[in-house]
């Protein structure tokens, strides 16, 4: 079994944690749902992850980030997740590569802070509306596990907690590998659809991803690896 600490990915990707004082909790409501889509890139994301694993094991964990943060809070924190994930993917196995993503995406802009989850409003548009994020999908099954904690513990685990969380749990489901993730992320309250633009482009030439790598903390190897396994 391949092990890789989440608190080491953001560690590895220079992602901050986040101001206790800049940021809220986010309640289930705030996690809100979409339509699923029916396409499979398990073999393609099974890889990814491999690559992530193999890139970010090795480096160091920290942050702040702890397991069994929610010890005494919400001791059932992650079997409610574990179960909730575990009903949706049976039904959807195409979704598992999708929250992967989902998370990695919420990582790379603005730390794992869950600002992807937001929803736009009239004053602004959000994260998940800017472009980069259009495809993601899968929040139904984040909104889901979160109204079952919620259910449980009102107003503890975060919402950047429980995508660590289902984001792991889809992967082992679908036979990819497990990974201990460290809890304690605090969701933030800002999020920009601009902003999403830092995330990796198609369209970017090699010396454009080479320093928004370099700015997130991974190499030009990283990104090379990362690459090749978009193109398996
Ligand atoms: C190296 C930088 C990366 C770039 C440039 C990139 C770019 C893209 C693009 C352009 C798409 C297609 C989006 C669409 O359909 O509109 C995509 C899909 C996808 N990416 Fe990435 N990506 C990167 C890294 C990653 C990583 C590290 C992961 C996993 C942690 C990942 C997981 C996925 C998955 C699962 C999909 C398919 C989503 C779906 O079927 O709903 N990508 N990526």
């Amino acid at each position: 079994m391949i092990e890789v600490s989440e608190s080491s990915i953001r560690s590895a990707l220079k992602l901050r944690q986040n101001d206790a004082a800049d940021h809220d909790r986010h309640t289930s409501y705030e996690c809100v749902q979409e339509q699923m889509a029916c396409q499979t890139y398990l073999s393609t994301l099974i890889f990814q992850l491999l690559l992530v694993t193999f890139l970010l094991a090795n480096k160091a964990n920290g942050d702040g980030l702890k397991l069994g943060f929610y010890e005494k809070t919400c001791p059932k924190v992650e079997g409610i997740v574990q179960n909730v994930t575990s009903e949706k993917i049976s039904l959807a196995p195409s979704l598992a590569a999708p929250l992967l993503r989902m998370h990695f995406h919420d990582c790379f802009v603005r730390g794992c802070d869950g600002s992807v989850l937001i929803d736009s409003n009239k004053t602004n548009q959000a994260e998940k509306d800017g472009f980069p994020n259009l495809s993601l999908r899968g929040f139904q099954v984040i909104d889901a596990a979160k109204t079952a904690v919620e259910a449980a513990c009102p107003g503890v685990v975060s919402c950047a907690d429980i995508l660590a969380l289902v984001a792991r749990d889809a992967i082992y489901q679908i036979k990819g590998p497990y990974w201990p993730v460290p809890l304690g992320r605090r969701d933030g309250r800002t999020s920009i659809a601009s902003e999403s633009a830092s995330l990796p482009s198609p369209f970017a030439n090699i010396d454009q991803l080479k320093a928004l790598f370099a700015s997130k903390g991974l190499s030009v190897k990283d990104l090379v690896v990362l690459s090749g396994a978009l193109q398996s």
